[in-house]
């Protein structure tokens, strides 16, 4: 979708909102709380972000960047070079970050720019009815969004922690305490998503934690062994050599697939996986929710099998 950049404003300390106007008659695509769009930047380059949805409308998304000095690049040019009436390419939005439908309470723990998605899963949650609550680690008043927003709701706990060490406790402490049924969703720097994940073991907890990561983990090893993949809508058998990735070997061979950030996070090229083992190496979800959902991503992860039957 063609759209163009109507307003920028302050967000936070080192924040800004961007809002982003329809311009044809059409409206844009509904949008659900957790979702993301990818935004292309001149040069080239495709990045991903949450949409803010209780700002967003028929006719306007709205997203906050946090300019990460030691980033890719796309935070610190929109910080710098972006301006009002620009023209850019967004896609339809993609959920791979939604609230699972059911009564269980939900806790909400955001860390730094990692409110964007939960903020706006916050509203959702709360507005349905069901038990929420939302902690937010912060720096300090000034690094916080939404704050005014949340400062007289008794369900939310916002966190100024001076130290990583300090958050750590708070953090372990709040998520000790939740009870067993609670659903557990995570968006934050990747220490806070390292340390949710350990205490997930600990309390044998992983198959209620959701998180979204805004940074690709460490590229694992590529594949030393080749191995083969099956197209099962045509037939066609494709090779994946030792090192190079699925989504690689299928774009070689001519396959019509859907990919985005290539990175394993933005879950644009997430397919069905039919037979085979996959070895899931992205941070769109866990193993065990990709093994769930039966599906793998194709853009980072590999196979344990000899051969992996896909829906493509
Ligand atoms: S292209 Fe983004 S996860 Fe594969």
């Amino acid at each position: 979708m063609s759209v163009r950049l109507d307003t920028i404003r302050y967000g936070a300390e080192e924040i800004i909102f961007y809002e982003f106007e329809a311009i044809t008659p059409a409206a844009f695509p509904p949008v659900s709380a957790g979702a993301h769009v990818d935004i292309g930047l001149p040069g080239g380059g495709l990045r991903q972000y949450s949409l803010i949805t209780p700002l967003c409308s028929q006719r306007r998304y709205v997203i906050a960047v946090k300019r990460e000095e030691h980033g890719r690049g796309g935070s610190r040019w929109l910080h710098d070079s972006a301006r009002v009436g620009q023209m850019f390419d967004l896609s339809p939005p993609r959920n791979q970050f939604e609230v699972a439908p059911g009564t269980s309470p939900v806790l909400l723990l955001a860390g730094g720019i990692g409110i964007t998605p939960i903020y706006s899963m916050y509203e959702h949650v709360r507005a349905s009815g069901r038990p929420v609550h939302l902690h937010y680690w912060c720096r300090s008043e000034k690094h916080g969004l939404f704050l005014e927003a949340l400062s007289d709701r008794s369900d939310v706990t916002v966190h100024y922690a001076a130290s990583a060490e300090e958050s750590a406790g708070q953090f372990a402490a709040v998520v000790r305490e939740v009870s067993r049924q609670t659903e557990i969703y995570c968006c934050g720097p990747q220490g806070m998503l390292d340390h949710l994940e350990r205490l997930g073991e600990e309390l044998n907890a992983a198959r209620r934690i959701h998180m979204e990561r805004f940074q690709a983990a460490p590229a694992a090893a590529p594949s030393n062994d080749a191995f083969e993949v099956t197209l099962a809508r045509s037939g066609a058998q494709v090779q994946v050599a030792p090192g190079q990735t699925i989504l690689d070997a299928l774009r070689d061979a001519g396959a019509d697939v859907m990919y985005s950030c290539e990175q394993g996070l933005c879950g644009a090229c997430e397919v069905k996986v039919l037979e085979g083992r996959p070895d899931h190496r992205d941070t769109v979800c866990s193993a065990e929710e990709h093994d769930r959902r039966g599906t793998m991503i194709i853009c980072c992860s590999s196979s344990q099998s000899a051969n992996l039957v896909l829906d493509i």
